[in-house]
C-alpha cells in the first residue's frame, strides 16, 4: 500500500525535541525523511538521558523513528556542497536551529528559495518577530511564555508546567500541519514558501480558552471556577484554576478507594447538565434532583464544594475502574488517573499501533508511542530510529546519485566525519 506523502523528499534539520517530531510525524506518513547531523555527535539528544551507557537514548530514540541519518559538517566546504545538493533535490527543509544559525550557515531564505524555488522551509523558533526573537528557547519557556504556566496550578500555588510537551511537541504538530498545508498550496502553484511556528504562538493556540476566560472577566467572575464558589474574589487576570474544568460543564479530580497509598487512584468526574439526575441517582442524593438549591445547573455553581464533596464520598467507595465502569453504563462522563505504569501496560493501545514495541540494535527492545493520527489508506509502520551517520553513504550514492569518486573526495575532506 503507498503512503499518503510517498515521493517527498524532507531534509530534516530539527534537533532536540520540536523539530523531530515534526519529521517523525511526516515520516510516519511515508516522506522520505533526511535528518543531517553534526559528525561526532549528531542530535545532542542521543546523548542526554542515556539510560543505557553509550548506546542512543529513548529520548533521541522515541523522537526518530522512520528517518535515515547523514553526518556532514555543514561548515566544511565540501559539506556546504553536499547541503546545496540536497537543498536542490529535496522538497521542504525543517529545521529549529536557534535563531540566525541558518544564515550564518550560509543558506538563508532568499539563497534556498533561489537554489530550489518548489523548496518549503519550514522552522521552528522560541518567539515570532518581536523583543524575544533572538531567544533561544526550550519547552518551559514556552510554556511560561504561551500562558500556560500562569493558568495552571492551583489558584494559592506556584504557576505549574504541565508534563505535556505542549511547547515542543505541540508545536512541531502546528509545523507538520503548516508544511502539509504548503505543500498542498505547490500543487496549485508551483511555488515553495516559509513556513514558520513560533513555540509560544504554539502554546498560547493551546490555551485559547485561558484568553477567552480573560475577557469574560471585564464581565463579572467566572462562575465555574471554583474560586466563585469559595466567595474568593477574582484579580485583574485569568486565574490558576487547579483541575476545575475549562468548560461549562464543571469537573473535578476526586479520590477513589486506595487514593491513601496509590497516587494515582483518583478520577476525573464531570457533572454534565444533561445526566444530573443519573449522577443524583448513582451517589443516592435522588432529591437533588427536584431541589431548587441543585436541580439546574446555575443554581450548582455556588455549591460545586459541597457537590463534589458528595459525589467524592461515592467515588472514594470504588475503585478508579469500578467507577468508571458504573458511571459509563449511565453516560456520565469520567476518566480515570492513569499512570504511565498502567498506560504502557495498556492492551489497546497496543493493539491500535499508538503503542509499539521497537527493537533496537544497540538497546533491544523498548515501548514507543506510534502515530496517534490513524488514516485508513496510509497506515504506519514505525521503523527503529537510525544510528548516527547510518544512511550516509547510501544517501549519497542513491538520493544525490553521485559517483564513487565524488563520494570518496567528499569523504576525505572530512565532511561526513
Ligand atoms: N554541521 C556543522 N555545524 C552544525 C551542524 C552541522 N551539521 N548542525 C548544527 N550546527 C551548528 C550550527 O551551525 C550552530 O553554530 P553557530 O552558532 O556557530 O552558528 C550550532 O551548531 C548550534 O546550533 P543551535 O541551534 O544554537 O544549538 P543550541 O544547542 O545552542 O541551542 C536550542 C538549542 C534548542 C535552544 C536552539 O536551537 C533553539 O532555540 N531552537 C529554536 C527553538 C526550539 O526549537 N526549541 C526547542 C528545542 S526542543
Amino acid at each position: 500500500m503507498s503512503k499518503a506523502l510517498e515521493g517527498v523528499k524532507i531534509l530534516d534539520f530539527t534537533h532536540v525535541q520540536s523539530g523531530p517530531t515534526c519529521t517523525q510525524l511526516l515520516a510516519w506518513f511515508g516522506a522520505d525523511v533526511i535528518k543531517v547531523e553534526r559528525p561526532g555527535t549528531g542530535d545532542i539528544t542521543r546523548g542526554q538521558l542515556q539510560d543505557i551507557p553509550n548506546v542512543d537514548s529513548l529520548y533521541f530514540t522515541m523522537l526518530n523513528h522512520n528517518k535515515r541519518s547523514i553526518t556532514l559538517d555543514t561548515k566544511n566546504q565540501k559539506g556546504k556542497e553536499v547541503l546545496e545538493h540536497l537543498i536542490k533535490t529535496c522538497d521542504v527543509l525543517v529545521e529549529n536551529f536557534a535563531p540566525g544559525v541558518l544564515d550564518r550557515m550560509g543558506f538563508p531564505w532568499e539563497v534556498i528559495h533561489a537554489m530550489n524555488p518548489r523548496m518549503i522551509v519550514a522552522s521552528i523558533k522560541g518567539f515570532g518577530p518581536g523583543p524575544y526573537e533572538d531567544c533561544k528557547v526550550y519547552e518551559n519557556v514556552a510554556q511560561c511564555t504561551g500562558g500556560a504556566a500562569s493558568t495552571t496550578g492551583f489558584r494559592d500555588g506556584l504557576p505549574l508546567v504541565t508534563g505535556a510537551q505542549i511547547g515542543d511537541s505541540g508545536t512541531g504538530l502546528h509545523l507538520a500541519l503548516g508544511i502539509v498545508t504548503a505543500l498542498y498550496q505547490r500543487t496549485h502553484s508551483g511555488k515553495g514558501q516559509m513556513v514558520t511556528c513560533a513555540m509560544q504562538d504554539g502554546v498560547l493556540n493551546l490555551c485559547r480558552v485561558k484568553l477567552r476566560d480573560q475577557q469574560r472577566l471585564d464581565h463579572g467572575p467566572l462562575k465555574e471556577y471554583s474560586q466563585y464558589g469559595e466567595g474568593i474574589a477574582f484579580g485583574d487576570a485569568t486565574p490558576r484554576a487547579g483541575n476545575d474544568s475549562g468548560g461549562g460543564q464543571p469537573g473535578r479530580i476526586l479520590k477513589c478507594k486506595g487514593w491513601e497509598t496509590d497516587p494515582n487512584a483518583y478520577i476525573y468526574f464531570i457533572t454534565q447538565a444533561p445526566v444530573w439526575e443519573k449522577i443524583c441517582d448513582v451517589i443516592g442524593e435522588p432529591d437533588w434532583k427536584t431541589h431548587a438549591d441543585y436541580a439546574k445547573p446555575a443554581a450548582r455553581l455556588s455549591r460545586l464544594n459541597e457537590i463534589f464533596t458528595r459525589i467524592e464520598q461515592w467515588t472514594m467507595t470504588k475503585t478508579k475502574f469500578e467507577a468508571m465502569d458504573i458511571l459509563n453504563q449511565y453516560d456520565i462522563p469520567c476518566g480515570p488517573i492513569l499512570s504511565m505504569k498502567e498506560i504502557a501496560e495498556d492492551k489497546s493501545l497496543r493493539a491500535t499501533g499508538t503503542l509499539v514495541e521497537v527493537d533496537h540494535p544497540e538497546r533491544g527492545k523498548y515501548l514507543s508511542v506510534g502515530n496517534p493520527i490513524k488514516l485508513s489508506d496510509s497506515p504506519a509502520n514505525v521503523v527503529r530510529s537510525p544510528l548516527l551517520g547510518e544512511h550516509t553513504d547510501e544517501i549519497l550514492r542513491d538520493v544525490l546519485k553521485l559517483p564513487a569518486t565524488q563520494i570518496e573526495a567528499i569523504k576525505a575532506s572530512g565532511a561526513t566525519g
